[in-house]
């Protein structure tokens, strides 16, 4: 089992998650991150933080979503571990109340 960064995260890039995250299994480019599936402990404590609700545990990932759960094991082989809080991207805001979370 692992959980999974979806697309709310695209845009937003708030890292949250990666503050709370016990173990490094947090990558990413500049839109977003992504969870490597072999590191992720399943503890669950990033799901909460995250402002956007991008997290998901890989066994409630909605249908139309379901495509993320290979990116996110695609995209860690790729990209540096980000493993600790970043400033968020300047369109988080504006991204967040578009996806109605302000
Ligand atoms: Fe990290 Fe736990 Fe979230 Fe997995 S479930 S990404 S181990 S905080
Ligand atoms: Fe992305 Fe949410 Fe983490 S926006 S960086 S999954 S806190």
């Amino acid at each position: 089992m692992t959980f999974v960064v979806t697309s709310n995260c695209s845009g937003c890039r708030f890292t949250d998650c990666v503050a709370v995250c016990p173990v490094d299994c947090f990558h990413g480019d500049q839109a977003m991150l992504y969870i490597n599936p072999e590191v992720c402990i399943d503890c669950g404590a990033c799901v909460p933080e995250c402002p956007v609700d991008a997290i998901f545990d890989e066994g409630s990932v909605p249908e139309d979503l379901q495509i993320w759960l290979s990116i996110n094991e695609e995209r860690v082989r790729q990209l540096p571990v980000v493993n600790a809080r970043e400033t968020p991207l300047l369109s988080a805001e504006e991204t967040a109340r578009r996806l109605g979370f302000r």
